[in-house]
């Protein structure tokens, strides 16, 4: 079996992140998205992975490179135009062959894994087997239709009137039947061609498509609500080590990581934290839910349920939270007398200040 995992997507949600850095780049529990949908996909046994990129192929090239890092074998695909996820199938089938292969939504988060559900679709080689979740509001994703053994019945893209709550979350497992299906549609009304017809045809055509459940913690990181939700979720099972240097002075309860060649001063940290490699912090007080990246500086601040990109440096700043901050970003207190705010604030950023 092969993988192939769209990443091509701009992430205009999580803007103003998405101006200067795919959004399968962003960093969850300090691995970017793609990196954990990487490794998720090579813990079912698949090393040989398309991944269909656009705008942002080098960037990601640079940071997942060959994918021999992972343990896998990388081969980008590019796609010019985000003509719709059955549309890269199509790019993707000389990598593919005649291949059965499991297709992975770049920026969705299954941390639970789906090993079982591949060795079900190994087990029975239907033509199609989807992945499937329970969520509150249908509307905004595909949507399988069961009878009651759990058959799929019907599949329909972004139902106005969803008949089910089961919505498709990512991942698919397919024979080469699908690309017979994929040549047969016609695109959608926002103009692409849509997987979940493409699967819709092969029931039409009388095509065995199965459905599985995935009962974990499931997450999209379309929003910085969710990328924010997904951290405080991966957080939780960090596995604790003290690599750096820690003062006497420094306090630390809780799963905490502090990454080779940081340094911590003066700080207490309540986990889950974790704190990237050659990162200072002083004179903080950090945690629970955060993630501070590489080479960050931190003095005298206040940050928890955050995540904090490389190269950023927040100075004397008493209350972070719910806050993602990019690359680089320098938020200080300024000026104690001056009862303004100074800010330079990019396109489509978003700052919650005190009154
Ligand atoms: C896509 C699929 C949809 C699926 C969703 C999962 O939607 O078309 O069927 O439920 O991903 O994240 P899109 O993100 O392109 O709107």
């Amino acid at each position: 079996m092969k993988a192939l995992v769209l990443s091509g997507g701009s992430g205009t949600r999580l803007r103003p992140f998405s101006y200067s850095m795919p959004k399968q780049l962003i960093p969850i529990a300090n691995k970017p998205v793609l990196e954990h949908v990487l490794e998720d996909i090579r813990n079912l046994g698949v090393t040989e992975i398309g991944v269909i990129v656009g705008g942002w192929a080098a960037q990601i090239a640079e940071v997942i490179g060959d994918g021999s890092r992972l343990g896998v074998k990388v081969t980008y695909i590019p796609q010019d135009k985000p003509l719709g996820l059955a549309h890269c199938v199509t790019l993707a089938r000389p990598f593919l062959g005649d291949d059965d292969f499991v297709m992975y939504l770049g920026d969705n988060m299954l941390p639970e894994g789906t090993a079982h559900i591949a060795d079900e679709f190994r087990a029975g080689r239907p033509a199609a087997q989807v992945v499937v979740h329970k969520v509150s509001d249908p509307r905004a994703f595909g949507v399988a239709e069961l009878d009651e053994n759990g058959r799929v019945e019907r599949l329909v893209e972004k139902p106005r009137e969803p008949k089910s709550d089961l919505a498709l979350i990512g991942v698919y497992f397919f024979t080469p039947a699908i690309h017979t299906a994929v040549a047969a549609i016609e695109p959608s009304a926002r103009g692409e061609l849509e997987i979940t017809d493409a699967i819709q045809w092969l029931l039409t055509s009388g095509a065995e498509v199965k459905a599985s459940e995935y009962h974990g913690y499931w997450k999209d990181t379309g929003r910085a609500e969710d990328v924010l939700d997904c951290n405080r979720q991966l957080l939780m099972s960090l596995r604790p080590e003290i690599a750096g240097e820690v003062d006497e002075a420094s306090e630390l309860n809780g799963l905490v990581r502090i990454e080779p060649g940081a340094r911590v001063i003066r700080t207490r940290i309540e986990g889950p934290v974790i704190i990237g490699a050659g990162t200072v912090v002083e004179d903080c007080h950090i945690g629970p839910d955060t993630s501070i990246g590489d080479g960050c500086t931190l003095r005298g601040s206040r940050i928890r349920d955050s995540i904090v990109l490389a190269g950023a440096t927040i100075s004397h700043v008493p209350g972070i939270h719910g806050s993602l901050i990019g690359r680089g970003a320098t938020v200080d207190a300024g000026v104690e007398t001056d009862p303004y705010h100074r800010l330079v604030v990019g396109d489509h950023t978003r700052i919650e200040v005190a009154a």
